[in-house]
């Protein structure tokens, strides 16, 4: 979110001004009181918040607690506003725009800067495409004071303001670099009166590969926003994307579980066009707890129907796999209430599947192949 980003941009020497989070009209009231005249910010993790009356203008603490009692709780491109930032009102001159990202297809950095900012850059690219300036960056050489000069004059933002502007592209390459970050975005980048240079908006999106060495970052959760299923299979360490479909799947690599997707999609085209509730790799090991969380994550899904269990043994054995299914059921008891298809293969399977049926659990179906597996998972989702 935008005051994030600022807090970002604040620890790493870019001109901003950090303003007030508030979470009621009355504190935003507060907040304009200390600020005097202020803009009242919708903060969800999106764009284009001016133009969905986000963003408004407030000359008194009447005006501010007025703007944020209509913005708290307003959507936002499906997104429910929760709280504001009150910012001081800049008085502005200009607006430019200013961005780092990583360039997947080209494996490098790119610096996109445009004199026309304030609006939709994507709009600018498509309407006039030449004030969109696209610098690439050497990943090993990264941004120095000659390769900031170099984008400023690409850029051509105003001469006298390129030393402040060679200063503000260092320090969000530091934020860039520093935070681990794939895109730095502001949008404005504002000429102030006085000739001031201000990141007026801000937008980061952080590598979550990185999270291990940025204790802070968890932060910037948006726990609210998250699903709580998601949240509950984060917290016990477990890869899951929530589809909305009606086969819970469970399998251990994510090889093997995005083949069981298009299985199943295929599959229950026979059967009513049933599709994936979700995708939940458990990884490597898949001992009874490991399984026991990932069935509870799947059965929390109202929308779930029945469950595709699809393990490949290998460094673990299909017995242990079995032993894992056998003691989960037991661990949720009564919780387990759909039916289970299982299919095993790979190392140990003989063990894995008499384990299986020397139980006979009455949830669980035990099939050989993916393709029949497949099937009766969306058979009984259809039932
Ligand atoms: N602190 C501020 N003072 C004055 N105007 C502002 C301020 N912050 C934003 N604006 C104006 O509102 C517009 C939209 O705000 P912005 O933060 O860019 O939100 P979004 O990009 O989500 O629409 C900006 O382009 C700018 O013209
Ligand atoms: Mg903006």
């Amino acid at each position: 979110m935008e005051y994030q980003a600022k807090q970002l941009f604040a620890k790493h020497g870019v001109t901003v001004t950090e303003g007030i989070v508030a979470t009621t009209p009355e504190e935003a009231r507060a907040a304009a009181e200390q600020l005097g005249v202020v803009v009242v910010k919708a903060q969800v993790k999106a764009g284009g918040r001016g133009k969905a009356g986000g963003v408004k203008l407030a000359r008194t603490p009447d005006e501010a607690e007025q703007h944020a009692s209509d913005i708290l709780g307003m959507e936002i491109k499906g997104l429910t506003v929760r709280r504001v930032l009150v910012a001081p009102g800049a008085s502005i001159v200009d607006e430019y725009y200013f961005s780092f990202l990583l360039d997947r297809s080209n494996r490098q950095y790119l610096c996109i800067a445009s004199v026309e900012g304030g609006v939709e850059i994507e709009e600018v690219a498509k309407t006039n495409p030449d004030a969109v300036k696209q610098i690439p960056i050497d990943p090993g050489a990264g941004v120095d004071e000659a390769k900031a000069r170099e984008i400023v004059a690409e850029a051509a933002f105003p001469a006298e303001l390129a030393d402040q502007a060679v200063d503000m592209v260092l320090a969000l390459w530091k934020v860039f670099v520093e935070e681990d970050a794939t895109l730095v975005e502001v949008n404005p980048l504002a000429r102030l009166e006085g000739d001031v240079l201000e990141a007026l908006d801000g937008k980061v999106s952080l590598d979550e590969n990185a999270e291990f060495r940025h204790e802070d970052h968890a932060s910037f959760e948006d726990k609210e926003a998250a699903d709580p299923l998601e949240a509950k299979a984060k917290a016990k360490g477990l890869n899951y994307v929530k589809l909305d479909g009606a086969v819970g799947i469970i399998g251990n690599g994510a090889g093997l579980v995005m083949s069981t997707l298009d299985v199943v999609a295929y599959a229950g085209e026979a059967h009513g066009g049933v599709t994936p509730a979700n995708f939940l790799d458990i990884g490597g090991g898949a001992s009874a707890q490991v399984m026991a969380d990932g069935l509870d994550v799947i059965l929390g899904d109202e929308q779930v129907k029945s469950v595709f269990v699809n393990v490949f043994g290998g460094i673990t054995s299909c017995d242990a796999v079995a032993n894992g299914i056998v003691g989960a059921l037991e661990i949720l008891g009564d919780d387990a209430t759909k039916p289970l298809v299982v299919r095993l293969d790979g190392n140990n399977v003989e063990e894995g599947r008499r384990i299986l049926e020397e139980k006979n659990h009455p949830l669980v179906t035990l099939v050989e192949t993916m393709d029949g597996a497949a099937d009766k998972a969306a058979e009984l989702a259809n039932a």
